[in-house]
């Protein structure tokens, strides 16, 4: 079989399709439309459970649509809400989150992620998650909040502890330097 090399989302969703189990609890940071929202309700099954987050009101409820069209009903909760208070929620840990930064396609391009609340967002996340759980993060550097975000991001996540977390950038070598890149963080196992 050929395997296609497409993008930055493409890796994510490789990944929590190895990662996720039936009956698992995830997080989607980052609702926007909702198509990273319904993988992860397909994902988790009847029995798991799907946190979802956004700030825009209209992304919340369009995700709402999308998943109740797909019946996903009893799998989901939404919060209309910043991905920064996600540790206020006392969800059990997870074993995968999302984040998918920028602004939402066809949307407002002034609401947008910014660094300080993603990192807040990032460092719940991976108290969230539990033991071998994976977060990942695609970013787009093509604009000039995200470009700061992706540069800060790489900051961050090459200071955390390699006896705590595995971390993997995924970079397009020949796509120009703003192409989306997708980062992958694993909890060793073992840490809490
Ligand atoms: C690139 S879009 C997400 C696309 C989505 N994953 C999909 O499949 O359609 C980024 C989203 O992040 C949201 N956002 C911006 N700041 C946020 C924050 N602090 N907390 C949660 N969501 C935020 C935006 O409103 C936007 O909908």
């Amino acid at each position: 079989m050929d395997y296609i090399l497409r993008s930055a989302r493409f890796l994510a969703s490789d990944i929590r399709k190895s990662t996720i189990r039936p009956g698992d609890s995830v997080i989607d940071a980052t609702l926007g439309n909702g198509h990273d929202t319904l993988e992860l309700c397909q994902l988790v099954g009847p029995d798991g459970h799907v946190y979802g987050f956004d700030v825009q009101p209209s992304a919340v409820e369009s995700t709402r649509a999308r998943l109740m069209q797909a019946q996903m009903e009893g799998r989901f909760e939404l919060y209309c809400e910043g991905h920064e208070h996600m540790g206020e929620h006392g969800f059990p840990p997870v074993s995968y989150i999302c984040f998918n930064l920028g602004w939402l396609p066809g949307g407002d391009k002034g609401i947008t992620t910014f660094w300080e609340t993603t990192r807040k967002a990032l460092e719940e996340a991976l108290t969230l998650l539990k033991p071998m759980g994976v977060c990942t993060v695609c970013a787009y550097p093509g604009h000039e909040e995200g470009d700061r975000e992706r540069r800060e991001l790489i900051a961050f996540l090459s200071s955390l502890p390699p006896q705590r977390f595995n971390v993997l950038r995924q970079h397009f070598l020949n796509a120009g330097p703003g192409a989306p890149e997708c980062f992958v963080i694993q909890k060793q196992s073992g840490t809490l």
